[in-house]
């Protein structure tokens, strides 16, 4: 028999514990032993939880329990549940986790604590897709060239619901949060954060990319507007909060923000809660994962699926190499060296020879016009200006929108959206 202890039964333990009760028989037959969580601790005990395993509120009850084998951490929060799992791992316990917040910030320190206990976490990107052991065992022919999809299932829940219904995004929001889709503090979702932890994981298993969130760029989907959802209807575009890690010849990209894809794409056919991830590999070329990315539910069947792996005696080093990938060279490439095409927005005055000095600032940058649209607006005699630009250096454009405030003719915020093709 092999013992499972819980910290924090929310929404996913609480699944967790009653997937292994309710469906033990394929997993006894699946694992090859019986599996039984022998406890679950959380922080307040007033709460009713839906399990039928015993609770308390000490850590110690579990991570000190020489009976219990394997500790699940899903308790959010990053340096206590690091505190936790080191001493479990420790401590000799193998661990498994949904916590892509600990991950994106002790990732490495932890590969090197685990050594050969097994410290597992498929849920902790892309909720019940198994992109985790694609990445680290289906695909390790092939050098990874890009990762590329959306990582959080709130967000699109929400940008589906405000594109194809109008729904408004405070409504939406709260929807998801009843759902239980989004995080415990929801702008680590609207704010792209909770996408860059997994983006960061996955970066991690194909590039051994050390970095962290406050490293890359990220922007979440806070200001995306009507003006920009018609204009990417008009132009054949849909828009979806991206992860994207890209290898390039002077290093590889990483960053998180709403995206203009096209609408024929299959990432963009990816609605609600649903989330998707192609990988493309240099020997098997494009493949594509799809599931749910957040709930109960899909969240523990990921959960489980490590528990059966560790208890099959499937562990391996943590983030799937024991020697630096690709001789170690790999650097994150800075910022301003993106290239990708963009979406511009900006208010200016309804006059004769605005577009020349718009136009001609863009010029100045080496940044060509791809298409434009003017729409009539409403108030103070302005129009809205909307453009998308070939493949130009991230560097140019945001040296372009410095530019653009400075003219008298143009109004307001310069919103900017990156585009893939
Ligand atoms: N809040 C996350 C999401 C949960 O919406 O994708 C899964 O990590």
């Amino acid at each position: 028999m092999v013992s499972i202890g819980i910290l924090g039964v929310g929404t996913v333990g609480a699944s967790v514990a009653n997937i292994l009760e309710q469906n033990a028989d394929i997993l006894e037959a699946r694992a090859g032993k019986k599996i039984v969580v022998k406890h679950g601790v959380v922080k307040n005990m007033g709460k009713e939880r839906g399990v039928n395993i015993t609770l308390s509120d000490n850590p110690a009850d579990i991570i000190d329990d020489p009976e219990i084998d394997i500790v699940v951490e899903l308790m959010g929060g990053v340096e206590e549940p690091y505190a936790l799992v080191k001493k479990a791992l420790e401590n000799g316990k193998a661990v498994v986790t949904a916590n892509k917040a600990l991950l994106a910030y002790h990732r490495y320190e932890l590969q090197t604590i685990a050594g050969d206990i097994p410290l597992m976490y498929e849920a902790s990107t892309a909720g019940g897709i198994p992109i985790i052991g694609a990445l680290r065992s289906g695909l390790a022919a092939n050098h990874i060239e890009s990762i590329q999809g959306i990582m959080n299932g709130t967000t699109n829940y929400m940008l589906t619901k405000m594109i194809n219904e109008g729904a408004l995004y405070d409504e939406i929001l709260k929807e998801a949060q009843e759902l239980g889709y989004a995080e415990a503090d929801p702008t680590f979702d609207v704010g792209g954060f909770d996408a860059s932890h997994k983006l960061l994981i996955l970066a991690s298993i194909a590039y051994g990319i050390d970095a962290k969130p406050e490293d890359i760029l990220i922007e979440g989907i806070e200001n995306i507007t009507v003006t920009d959802v018609d204009f990417a209807k008009e132009f054949g575009y849909e828009i979806k909060l991206l992860g994207i890690a890209k290898k390039t010849e002077s290093g590889v990209e990483l960053r998180v923000h709403p995206t203009m894809i096209p609408a024929t794409s299959m990432i963009a056919k990816v609605d609600g809660v649903m989330n998707a991830v192609s990988v493309v590999g240099d020997r098997v070329g494009e493949t594509m994962y799809y599931g749910p990315g957040a709930g109960g539910d899909a969240t523990a069947s990921a959960v489980i699926a490590d528990i059966v792996d560790i208890v099959r005696g499937n562990g391996g080093p943590m983030l799937g190499y024991k020697k630096g990938l690709e001789g170690g060279g790999l650097e994150l490439l800075p910022e301003e060296e993106i290239v990708t095409h963009y979406y511009l927005r900006m208010e200016v005055d309804d006059q004769s020879g605005v577009l020349a000095k718009v136009t001609n600032e863009l010029d100045g940058f080496g940044i060509s016009i791809e298409s434009m649209l003017q729409k009539p607006h409403v108030e103070d005699g302005h129009v809205k200006l909307l453009f998308t630009t070939h493949e130009c250096q991230e560097a140019k454009i945001q040296e372009a929108m410095l530019a653009f405030k400075k003219l008298d003719c143009v109004h307001g915020e310069i919103a900017m959206m990156r585009i893939e093709k």
